[in-house]
């Protein structure tokens, strides 16, 4: 018997996925980040306490919980130990952790060049892609470029070390030719080294891993980072993060078939969010996008750069409902809209003076057009069962369902754990 399922973003980031990873993984027993970096931000509260996780998976404040880096990712070491580190002086136990030996790493010159890439775009007059900085695209291209060092050479420090060198000269020749501050290279490898020393113990082969877990029936929760419309294939392309945010990458990010891979849960917020640039149809810059950032805290958890709020869209969720398969919705942030006198869904676009509910390669021309419905104008934040919603909260709900396809499964009316109910 097999036991796996996928937990993906299926709007543009920032759904809610590690509070949900940490509500539902109380009876899994592993836990697997399969794609991204450190651009991702998942907020975990429990009681008084709140975490922000950006490589470390979401499954952590479980204990007995295999945390697994895979290989699908881009691991700057220093952010990693620097993470675990801050954990384990809040007593929390990383030694469940392990990072895969294929995991490609993320060094300061990756950070320099993302900075170059979007400054150019800048200086060019072109719209930027208002990246997290964090190296992300910089440090796929190396891998796609077949240049890349990964995590496993960190236990050879002989060799490691000359690779590095390499690789930052080679990159201080680019730095040069933009007139740009070159990276000081011994002073980095100081700092990488300690990182490196400090990670070393946790490497291992994560493929066999996830398996071996796999064959022993063992429950396996994939953990998406980013959200599909930020997916390198099916996002809104440029606008989008470099790895394969959807579900078909949680196979290749971890090496588990996907044979193995049995149920796909999409966590979608109530309404829509975006933080860096691109289209975004239902985007409100008024009073009621306002009151969305602020009731919902909608501050990047990885930037701090305020997000751009709006209606929810059926069309972008529907297709990526289809994209991943998603069969179990989780629902979020209900709790944010409870003030409002009517809520709006976006259930078809104009483009062009055509309407479609199916959504294009490109929306940067698409006019949403709204369905309104009267909102609940009370509180839902103490609601523990669907019973209890006020009656306009479960028609909204039930109508998002009917839409974009998948069950509800799980609502969430606030950041706490208790804050949440199975349906
Ligand atoms: P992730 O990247 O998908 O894990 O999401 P983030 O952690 O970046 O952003 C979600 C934010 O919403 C965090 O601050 C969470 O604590 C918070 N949050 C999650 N679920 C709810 C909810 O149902 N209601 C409210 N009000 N906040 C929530
Ligand atoms: P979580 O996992 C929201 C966005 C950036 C930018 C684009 C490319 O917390 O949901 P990158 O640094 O990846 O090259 O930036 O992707 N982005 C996110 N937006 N949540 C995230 O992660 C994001 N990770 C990247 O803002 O628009
Ligand atoms: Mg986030």
């Amino acid at each position: 018997m097999r036991n796996a399922s996928v937990l993906i973003g299926i709007q543009w980031g920032d759904e809610g996925k590690g509070k949900v990873i940490d509500v539902i993984t109380s009876d899994v027993d592993m836990v697997v980040r399969f794609q991204g970096g450190n651009n991702a931000g998942h907020t975990v509260e429990i009681g008084k306490e709140k975490y922000v996780l950006h490589l470390v998976p979401s499954g952590i404040f479980r204990p007995g919980v295999d945390c697994i880096i895979g290989n699908g990712l881009v691991v700057d070491p220093v952010a990693l130990m620097a993470e675990m580190k801050g954990l384990e002086e809040r007593n929390v136990d990383v030694s469940k952790i392990m990072l895969s030996t294929r995991a490609h790493l993320i060094f300061p010159y990756h950070n320099i060049m993302d900075g170059i890439k979007e400054d150019t775009l800048k200086k060019e007059g072109q719209e930027t892609i208002g990246t997290t900085r964090k190296g992300i695209g910089p440090a796929y291209c190396d891998k796609a470029a077949r240049v890349g060092i990964r995590a496993a050479e960190m236990l050879d420090m002989v060799a490691f070390e000359k690779r590095f060198r390499e690789q930052a000269e080679r990159y201080n020749h680019i730095f040069k030719s933009h007139n740009i501050e070159t990276l000081d290279i011994n002073v980095t490898w100081e700092k990488i080294k300690v990182a490196a020393t400090y990670l070393r113990p946790f490497i291992g082969d994560t493929v066999l891993a996830v398996n071996k877990a796999s064959e022993a029936g063992k429950k396996i929760l994939f953990e998406g980072a980013q959200g599909t419309h930020l997916d390198i294939d099916h996002g809104t392309y440029p606008f989008v993060t470099s790895s394969s945010t959807t579900s078909g990458g949680a196979a290749t990010g971890s090496g588990l078939s996907p044979r193995y891979i049995d149920s796909v849960v999409g966590v979608v917020k109530a309404y829509t969010t975006r933080v860096g640039s691109g289209p975004f149809p239902t985007e409100l810059e008024d009073d009621v996008g306002e009151l969305l950032r602020q009731r919902g805290n909608e501050f990047g958890a990885t930037t701090g750069r305020p997000r751009r709020c709006g209606w929810f869209d059926a069309v972008a969720t529907h297709y990526a409902c289809m994209v991943n398969g998603v069969d179990k919705l989780v629902f979020t942030k209900l709790d944010v809209m409870d003030t409002l006198p009517e809520v709006k869904i976006c259930v078809a676009y104009d483009v062009n003076g055509t309407v479609t509910a199916d959504m294009p390669y490109d929306i940067t021309q698409a006019k949403p057009i709204y369905e309104t419905m009267p909102g609940w104008m009370c509180s839902t934040e103490d609601v523990r069962c669907w019973d209890d919603l006020p009656e306009n909260a479960r028609a909204y709900l039930k109508r998002l369902e009917a839409i974009i396809g998948g069950k509800i499964f799980i609502v969430s009316v606030g950041p706490k754990r208790d804050q949440t109910f199975v349906v």
